[in-house]
């Protein structure tokens, strides 16, 4: 749908005060219908996804009723409880590195945007999603050198269609150790130091452990450096991390250095950056894989505080490069270096899943918004300067892409509004739920009777954000379409910081409106 247009101008100045001030109520009235999303929500929907993707023995407030316990063997194979956890997408893999980017990016969201995610009441929620992933990777870091990377593999699990609760393919897990590094090494490191801020002031009992955690799992990561799809075979083909295990070091060190003011993290991220191409690559990307962009932004905003002053050399190279990811995205770069878009204005990266391109880019301008106001600067593009609004509308402008506002009348966060996917590629949504169906179903039984299917899915998977529109605006709504209709956990985590955020603001502007309506 169309975003409403602002009602026409009031008529000619009234005479009497009366009028004037039930005028002046109607105008603004009107004013405040022009936005027509609700970003509560879309903001309590993106948590309520997290539930439909949990791994393991579901709890007793578990609202998403159509999924029961699965996986409860997980690791038994190999004599670790590696029960829990989520899966990534549509299938019943666990891999730990898009895990661990989700657990980063829904902690990030609380650290920046939690008062608001607690005024919309949903704090909770959000801290259950990221606790659901960190318990998971507490059990799975068994040893100080030892980390449980991935259980399932895909090219088995690919071959069947089943529900996770009936699944019979290969739960095998594997690990990374000294003779077998890789980057997950990284990334848990920044997903458990980020979260144990966020859990600092609830439960700094596990705000500790967290921390514990990560700060020896990056040890082991610097010290034993490899790329994970090295080591875990059979992870090439699905996420084989294409820029390395030098994004994740720095970006782990930075968040350890945020987790813990202690300076070793940052100089670790000062004295590596050139070497660990943090000022070096200018990337407009930022993703399960990609972390630089995230880092980048995150090392400018250091550049205002008087205690990082001596490395305002190499913070200075860092911001440059976040300014060159910023910029492209809101097309202001003018040597051929922006981000494509559609012709409906939505960022355009890849055809396989681009929305996550497009929620991790709406959550680093938002943030990246927020710093400029606080510290009252401007964005400094080759074409001129942005300010903090600009910048805001233009990640606005993305959400509202996603929630509707598209050539295809279609909001691409499933549940949401009156036009969704209905054939998302996603085996339990696409099987009738095992709760009111115990009838075990086959790897290929799966295909035959449910994937292959024109019917909608019997279970709308809520809040989950699908890979979307091709270059061109067009979606498909097909089951086998997963290019398109494919959702995964870290498309929706960047979001819920952001539709909390655009909730509060909007409250704000309800709130002075209805001021402005009483004086
Ligand atoms: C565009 O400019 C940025 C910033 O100066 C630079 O980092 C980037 O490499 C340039 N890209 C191209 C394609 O020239
Ligand atoms: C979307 O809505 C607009 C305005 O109501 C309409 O003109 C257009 O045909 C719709 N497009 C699709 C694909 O339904
Ligand atoms: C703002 O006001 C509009 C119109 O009354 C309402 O629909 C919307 O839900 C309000 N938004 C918030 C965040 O309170």
């Amino acid at each position: 749908m169309e975003e409403k247009k602002k009602k026409q101008n009031p008529p000619p100045p009234p005479t009497t005060p009366l009028l004037l001030l039930l005028l002046s109520i109607l105008f603004i009235a009107s004013l405040s219908t022009v936005s027509s999303f609700d970003y509560a929500d879309a903001l309590t929907k993106s948590l309520l996804y997290f539930e439909s993707q949990r791994s393991g023995r579901l709890p007793y407030n578990q609202r998403v009723t159509w999924r029961d316990h699965s996986g409860l063997t997980d690791g038994l194979e190999q004599g670790v409880d590696l029960v829990g956890g989520y899966y990534d997408a549509g299938d019943h893999v666990k891999f730990g590195l898009p895990m661990a980017f989700t657990v980063t990016m829904l902690s990030w969201g609380v650290i920046e945007y939690g008062d608001q995610i607690a005024d919309a009441g949903e704090l909770e929620h959000a801290l259950e999603a990221i606790k659901w992933g960190t318990d998971y990777f507490i059990k799975a870091h068994t040893g100080p050198n030892v980390l449980w990377a991935e259980v399932g593999d895909g090219d088995t699990d690919h071959y069947c269609w089943q529900r996770p609760e009936d699944m019979t393919t290969s739960r095998h897990a594997y690990k990374i150790d000294e003779k077998n590094p890789g980057v997950p090494a990284g990334e848990l490191p920044a997903a458990m130091a980020a979260a144990s801020i966020v859990f600092r002031r609830t439960n700094p009992h596990y705000s500790h452990l967290l921390l514990h955690h990560a700060q020896q799992l990056f040890e082991f990561g610097d010290k034993y450096r490899g790329k994970y799809d090295g080591s875990v075979e059979v992870v090439k083909s699905y996420y084989a991390s294409v820029s390395g295990y030098m994004d994740e070091l720095l970006w782990g060190a930075m968040w350890l250095y945020k987790a813990t003011d202690n300076d070793k993290y940052l100089n670790y991220v000062i004295d590596n950056a050139h070497s660990f191409g943090g000022i070096g690559w200018a990337i407009t990307e930022f993703s399960w894989d990609v972390k630089y962009a995230g880092l980048q932004i995150m090392a400018s905003k250091l550049l205002i505080e008087e205690k990082h002053k001596h490395h305002r050399h190499i913070l200075e190279q860092y911001r440059s490069k976040a300014e060159h990811y910023l910029c492209s995205c809101l097309n202001k770069n003018n040597n051929n270096s922006n981000v494509d878009r559609t012709p409906g204005g939505l960022l355009y990266i890849r055809q396989w899943n681009n929305m996550q391109y497009v929620s991790t880019t709406a959550f680093l301008l938002t943030v990246y918004s927020d710093f400029l106001r606080s510290s009252d600067d401007h964005l400094h593009c080759h074409v001129g300067a942005v300010d903090h609004q600009e910048i805001l509308n233009f990640a606005k402008s993305q959400v509202h892409y996603i929630l509707g506002s598209n050539p295809m009348n279609m909001s691409y966060l499933v549940g949401y509004g009156s036009k969704y996917p209905t054939r998302v590629h996603h085996r339990g949504a696409s099987i009738v739920s095992y709760r009111e169906n115990k009838g075990f179903i086959g790897c290929t039984q799966g295909y035959d009777n449910w994937f292959n299917r024109e019917d909608p899915n019997p279970n709308v998977i809520v809040g989950a954000l699908v890979g979307g529109p091709d270059r061109v605006d067009n979606f498909m709504d097909q089951r086998d379409n997963y290019m398109q209709t494919e959702a995964c956990t870290y498309n929706t985590a960047p979001l819920v910081g952001v539709f909390a955020k655009l909730w509060q603001l909007e409250e704000e502007q309800n709130g002075s409106k209805s001021l402005i309506a009483s004086s």
